[in-house]
């Protein structure tokens, strides 16, 4: 039910109460979607949070430009696969991402045009990068930490970006995890990183729209997701989600 301007019963909207079947909020804090617009889903991927922090993070905070070479890990993910994706459409000389399975970098290479990838379960991470970036890369967006920033470090050119968006390695550690081994590399090279926090990128919400909308519209930017069905089922899909079974954004219906 709603009495509130602009917000009518059977609108769809979003908001940040968490997982759920129902919710009372004042209408300032719930954002209207357009069903018709694009299948509901998708508000919550990749033309939602993880897009807008593929966007951002690729955009503002490794300031891509084109011709950059660009390395991003949990690339068959929600926020990596949008992150090649955009590189590839912008300009990027190379996209190279990492994936947790074979059929995952089997996906990066035929449907989303990586131009390399890599299993990181099959071998040292540095290795595999090395191989896949014959010629070292521009910008690294992180989403895993670990070894695989260590490798990104390595791999890195003068002048090269990190944008650190996450560290999914290092989540549920319970001893502290080493530092990247090689981060006085930062002197030489003079690259620069960053952290990044969806939130201070709001603004950048009007543009990412326009842009994204209109290249998953023409077809250009693929996404897939992974679907579970009940509430009940949340904590399995997001422990799940941990472990690498999602490709591309996990999403929980509400199921009957
Ligand atoms: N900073 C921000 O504002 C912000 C916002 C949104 C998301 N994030 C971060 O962005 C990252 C991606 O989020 P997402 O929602 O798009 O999730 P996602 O990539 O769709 O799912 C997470 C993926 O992480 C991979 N993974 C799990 N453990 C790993 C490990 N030890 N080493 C390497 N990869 C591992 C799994 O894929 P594999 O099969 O490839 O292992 C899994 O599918 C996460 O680190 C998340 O915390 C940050």
């Amino acid at each position: 039910a709603s009495r509130a301007d602009g917000i009518a019963p059977g609108d769809h909207v979003l908001h940040d109460h968490g997982w759920r079947e129902y919710a009372t909020l004042p209408a300032g804090r719930v954002t209207k979607v357009d069903a018709q617009a694009a299948p509901l889903s998708t508000y919550l991927g990749v033309l939602g949070m993880p897009g807008l922090t593929a966007y951002a993070g690729l955009v503002r905070v490794a300031a891509f430009k084109p011709g950059d070479a660009v390395f991003v890990s949990g690339a068959a993910g929600a926020v990596g696969s949008e992150v090649g994706q955009i590189a590839k459409l912008k300009g990027a000389s190379r996209v190279i991402g990492s994936a947790g399975s074979d059929e995952k970098v089997q996906l990066l290479l035929d449907e989303y045009g990586f131009d390399a990838a890599f299993n990181y379960k099959k071998g040292p991470v540095r290795e595999q990068l090395k191989e896949a970036a014959p010629d070292g890369i521009d910008v690294y967006f992180d989403n895993v930490g670990g070894d695989h920033l260590e490798a990104a470090i390595g791999a890195m050119n003068l002048h090269g970006r990190i944008a650190v968006c996450g560290m999914i390695s290092q989540y549920n550690a319970t001893e502290p995890t080493p530092a990247p081994r090689n981060l006085s590399q930062i002197i030489a090279k003079r690259f620069r990183m960053e952290g990044l926090l969806v939130a201070d990128h709001q603004d950048l919400q009007p543009q990412f729209v326009e842009e994204v909308s209109a290249w998953v519209r023409s077809g250009e930017l693929k996404y897939r997701e992974t679907v579970v069905e009940g509430v009940e089922n949340t904590l399995d899909a997001f422990l799940g989600m941990l472990r690498g079974e999602n490709v591309g954004k996990m999403i929980v219906t509400l199921g009957e």
